[in-house]
This record gives structure tokens, C-alpha cells and sequence, in this order.
């Protein structure tokens, strides 16, 4: 199994106490929820940064956390790679050409474990939709505490409503002032009918004076409460 090394920005003390909570309401979603997706409308709102912060601190706290970067049309993570690139990644397994073992890294964070997306494919829903796809997480479901997969826009591409049937609940993530209420609604409706339940909404890039600059804030419950 390769190792890589990812880039690490040292997080201001309110977003790592924000990220703290929003790790402490997923614990609480019970034993049942381990494999997450996580979603918003657009590309920019911070779903691959809260992702990946997420599943280094569940990683802190002695839980083994696979990140799946599942968009394989433009990869964040892969740019936070500061070692040599693994040559395979989600969409080569997906498309036969490797084995599992050949697109789980390890990285220098102990515990957290990542599959990065791989080439660009011409086809990554169908990709995503394929047997493979359920063998992988089938796999990981049964090899790791949790497995978080970081996925594409569900307002722009169909791909995160193909994958959340195989998982146990969902993420969204809307960036403050940005996503108007409406298109917030029509999120949740999209990700509603694929009767995967939604644990909460992840509220990112709050200003606001206790913390000066942008956190992410987790308003998990109040949203269940409000959709559900
Ligand atoms: N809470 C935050 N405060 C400030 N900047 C943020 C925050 N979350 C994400 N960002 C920045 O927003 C940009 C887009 O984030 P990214 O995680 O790539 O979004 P997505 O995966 O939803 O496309 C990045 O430059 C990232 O550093
Ligand atoms: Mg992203």
C-alpha cells in the first residue's frame, strides 16, 4: 500500500472546536451511520476541505477513516498531494484496470486512509453506478470505522445521488450567504428522493464577529429537525 503525505494548514482554534462538534454529532448519529456522503449545490462552497479536516480529526479521535474523492471530473485532493501521486486512483479501479489494493493510500496521518479519483474518465456516473463501485464499498464498509466520500456538486452533476444508496447518511454542506434558501430546498429534495437519510447540514464560510474570519459551523440537528 503506497503512502502519501498531504498538505496540513494549521486551523485557527474556532474552526477546530467547529470541526470538534461536527465530529461529535456524527458519532452521535449512532453506530448504524458510517458511511457518509457529502454534498452541496455548487463547486467553491468547501465540501473537500471540510471533508478532508473531518476524516483527520474522526482519525485523532482512533477511528479508522477512508476518504473517497469521488469526483472524478476535478479533484481538490489531488492537489493537496505533496508526495509522488499514486498512478491509480477511484476511476481506474472503477474501469477494471487495477485492484483495491492498488488505489488505497495510506497517508502520514494514522488511521486515515484515502482513494484519490484517479484520470479523468469519459463516463464517471456510469463509472460510479457500476458493480465495482458496490464491491468497493462494500469492502470498506467492512474494513473501516468510517468511510467518507467527498462527491461532485448535486446541483450541477447526478453523481452524488447515484452513490448515496450504498451509503448510511448524508452530508450538505451549504457555504452562508451564498446558496439562496430555495436552491438549499431543492438540495435537499434531490438527495430526499434517494431515501438515503440526511443527518444534517454543514453551514461553511460563516463570518461573523466571535470568529472574525470564515468557519465552518455545523447545524446538524436544527436542520433534521427542520427537513426530516
Ligand atoms: N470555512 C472556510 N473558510 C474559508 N475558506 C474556506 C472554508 N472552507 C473552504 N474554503 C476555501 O474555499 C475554496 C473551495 O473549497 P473546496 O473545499 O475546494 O470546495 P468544493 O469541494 O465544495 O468545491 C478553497 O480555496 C478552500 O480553501
Ligand atoms: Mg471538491
Amino acid at each position: 500500500m503506497q503512502t502519501i503525505s498531504l498538505m496540513k494548514e494549521k486551523l485557527p482554534y474556532e474552526i477546530n472546536e467547529e470541526l470538534k462538534l461536527l465530529r461529535t454529532n456524527i458519532l452521535f448519529c449512532g453506530a448504524d451511520k458510517r458511511v457518509l456522503l457529502v454534498t452541496s449545490a455548487f463547486s467553491g462552497e468547501g465540501k473537500s476541505t471540510v471533508t478532508l479536516d473531518l476524516c483527520r480529526s474522526l482519525a485523532e479521535l482512533g477511528k479508522s477513516v477512508l476518504l473517497i474523492d469521488s469526483d472524478m471530473r476535478k479533484s481538490v485532493l489531488k492537489k493537496k498531494v505533496i508526495s509522488q501521486l499514486p498512478e491509480n486512483g477511484l476511476s481506474h479501479y472503477l474501469s477494471g484496470q487495477c485492484t483495491l489494493n492498488e488505489v488505497i493510500c495510506e497517508t502520514e496521518t494514522p488511521l486515515f486512509y484515502t482513494v484519490l479519483n484517479g484520470a479523468v474518465p469519459p463516463n464517471p456516473t456510469e463509472l460510479l453506478a457500476s458493480e465495482n463501485m458496490k464491491r468497493l464499498m462494500a469492502f470498506c464498509r467492512d474494513n473501516f470505522d468510517y468511510v467518507i466520500i467527498d462527491s461532485p456538486p448535486v446541483g450541477l452533476v447526478v453523481d452524488p445521488a447515484v452513490i448515496a444508496p450504498l451509503c448510511d447518511g448524508i452530508l450538505i454542506l451549504i457555504e452562508a450567504n451564498e446558496v439562496k434558501y430555495r436552491l438549499a430546498q431543492e438540495v435537499v429534495a434531490k438527495m430526499q428522493a434517494t431515501n438515503c437519510p440526511i443527518l444534517g447540514v454543514v453551514l461553511n464560510k460563516v463570518s461573523g464577529k466571535k470568529f472574525g474570519k470564515s468557519y465552518g459551523k455545523y447545524y446538524g440537528k436544527k436542520y433534521k429537525a427542520y427537513y426530516a
